[in-house]
């Protein structure tokens, strides 16, 4: 068996509808702080943006989270004092960072939270360290609300973050 690489902290979790995962969302906000890049990976439809919702009211940033078309980013400011929440959905993000840097959009990444969807070989090299989460269906069953969420923190930032919390 091979041993979890020491700067790595992972945890497991089931979630069982839409409302959980929103929960899961809103306690995840609790942990995450300006800089912080959060990945979120799991087929069409396994509840990516529904988690994002719940991040966004966790962090109490303004406008509703959504599934955007035909946009790439959205930039969502605090309603308080805490960092923006920038939702990229990289899907459409060919071009990886470069593209991503030529969006322009008018906020400083490190003071943000920033989370991707579709991120994969596209967006990693934004930060040194960075959360990633998988989504997965529990039952191949499309229709099914059972998801597995496995969350793993890459780098220093998350070895004692408490990422533990998330499946209390
Ligand atoms: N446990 C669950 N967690 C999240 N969503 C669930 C769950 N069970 C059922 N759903 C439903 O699955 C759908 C998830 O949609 P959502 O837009 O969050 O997925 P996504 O991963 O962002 O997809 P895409 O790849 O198209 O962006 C919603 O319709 C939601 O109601
Ligand atoms: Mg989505």
């Amino acid at each position: 068996m091979e041993a979890a690489p020491h700067n790595q902290a992972e945890t497991e979790l089931t979630v069982t509808s839409p409302e959980q995962m929103r929960e899961l969302g809103r306690r995840l906000a609790k942990l995450l702080r300006a800089g912080d890049l959060v990945m979120l990976s799991g087929e069409l439809g396994a509840g990516k943006t529904t988690l994002t919702r719940g991040l966004g009211e966790g962090l109490g940033v303004r406008g509703a989270v959504t599934s955007p078309t035909f946009v790439i980013a959205r930039v969502h400011p605090s309603l308080g004092d805490g960092p923006p929440l920038v939702h990229v959905d990289a899907y459409r993000l060919a071009g990886g960072l470069d593209e991503m840097e030529d969006l322009d959009l008018d906020v400083s990444l490190p003071d943000s939270v920033i989370v991707v969807e579709w991120g994969e070989g596209k967006v990693e090299e934004l930060t040194e360290d960075r959360l990633q989460l998988v989504i997965h269906r529990a039952v191949g069953d499309t229709t099914d609300e059972v998801r597995q969420v496995t969350v793993t923190g890459l780098g220093e930032r998350w070895i004692a973050a408490g990422l533990e919390a998330l499946s209390a």
